[in-house]
């Protein structure tokens, strides 16, 4: 008999956030702009296109900010529901938690990750093995500070190492990509009420208890967002064309752009795609925005400013002839004229940069 095949997923979105500081002192990082879209909107459209609708978000951290951007999702084909965890639980802990809305073969996701893998080939794998549990498998250039998985040569799972410490020696960079797809019933191994690491406690014990747990690699586009360079990189993945697009930016495309409803430019602006601008922003005379730059909605660009390679959230206010270059500014940042902001640099939402200072490395 086939096996049903999975419709549920649970999304693991309680962390705090704390690599992504500053701007998750504003926004939870589940839902911190991306492409002008809640982050998690970008997951959910690819549970989506895998025909996974029922998704449950396991949260204890900011969630009213969570509800407020998503509510149940309807506008993006899925139905979402809410478990909160009044205490943060842990990976395995926030999963438990949403053990009783979940039945069947489940994927769970960290809420963090951005990938354009084919999750019904992960479904075929897990299927043909007869898994119980299947880890997604990616390599990455430095694996200390992810879950490192050695498998034998047919998949299964021989080992889990999460973020080992220095003097452990480390033989491979194929790491946990953060998505498995589970067996619902073992997550009653998971001990209710207390903090769990699904990836300390949960998989080396299912592990040492010979339960069939494989490892699937997959070469698709991966990224953890949750540090501001891979934040802003992954989003200029999307817009160069490295990840696959799923969801677009809100707005219609032309000639390499995405313009929000009630976009004005004046006169000699230029916008050099790829580029984002949300609804209602203006960019006046003689600036340009782009290549690579989000702005968010009702943002002003002033005359002869430039903005290329950076994100901005919502209600930024650039002065006149101000540089941004390769930076991330929070909501309601004001930039002063001829003010420079430099790459890596990431300013918290309402921070004030005086005019002709310069932050960064600005060219
Ligand atoms: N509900 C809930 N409760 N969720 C939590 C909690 C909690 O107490 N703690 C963390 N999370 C969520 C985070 O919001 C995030 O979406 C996910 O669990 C993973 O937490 P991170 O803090 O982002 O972990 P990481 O990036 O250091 O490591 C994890 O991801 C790597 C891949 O990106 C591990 O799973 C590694 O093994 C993996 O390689
Ligand atoms: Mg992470």
């Amino acid at each position: 008999m086939a096996a049903e095949r999975p419709v549920q997923a649970v999304i693991l979105a309680g962390g705090q956030g704390t690599r992504l500081r500053p701007l998750t002192h504003d926004r939870a990082k589940p839902v911190v702009p991306f492409l002008n879209r809640p982050f998690l909107a970008h997951q959910l459209a690819l549970l989506r296109q895998h025909g996974i609708a029922d998704v449950i978000l396991a949260c204890s951290y900011r969630v009213d900010d969570v509800r407020r951007a998503l509510g149940d999702a309807g506008h993006l084909g899925v139905s979402l529901r809410y478990v909160v965890e009044t205490e943060p639980l842990g990976t395995g802990g926030g999963v438990r938690n949403a053990a009783d809305l979940t039945a069947g073969t489940i994927f769970v996701l960290n809420g963090d990750i951005l990938t354009d893998a084919d999750l019904g080939a992960m479904v075929r794998f897990h299927e043909a093995r007869a898994s119980r549990a299947t880890i997604f498998l990616t390599s990455v250039g430095d694996p200390r500070q992810y879950g490192l998985v050695e498998t034998d040569a047919d998949g299964r799972v021989r080992r889990f190492r999460e973020k080992p410490s220095g003097d452990d020696p480390v033989t491979s960079n194929t790491v946990n990509a953060g998505a498995y797809l589970l067996d619902a019933a073992l997550l009653e191994r998971i001990p209710a009420g207390r903090v769990v690491s699904i990836e300390r406690e949960f998989f080396p014990a299912l592990i040492a208890d010979g339960i069939p747990c494989y490892g699937w690699h997959a070469t698709a586009y991966w990224r953890d967002i949750g540090n501001p360079a891979a934040y802003r990189e992954a989003q200029l993945d999307l817009l160069e064309g490295r990840a696959r697009m799923l969801l677009p930016p809100p707005g219609v495309p032309r000639d390499g752009c995405w313009l929000g409803d009630g976009v004005t430019t004046i006169a000699d602006a230029r916008l050099v795609p790829p580029t984002v601008l949300g609804e209602r922003v203006r960019v006046a005379a003689g600036a340009r925005v782009g290549p690579g730059a989000v702005v968010g909605r009702e943002s002003r660009i002033g005359p002869g400013a430039i903005v290329e390679g950076a994100i901005l959230w919502e209600r930024v206010d650039v002065g006149d002839g101000a540089l941004l270059q390769g930076c991330i500014l929070g909501a309601d940042v004001r930039v002063g004229a001829r003010a420079r902001v430099g790459p890596d640099v990431v300013l918290e939402s309402g921070a004030v940069i005086p005019e002709r200072t310069t932050c960064g490395r600005a060219s």
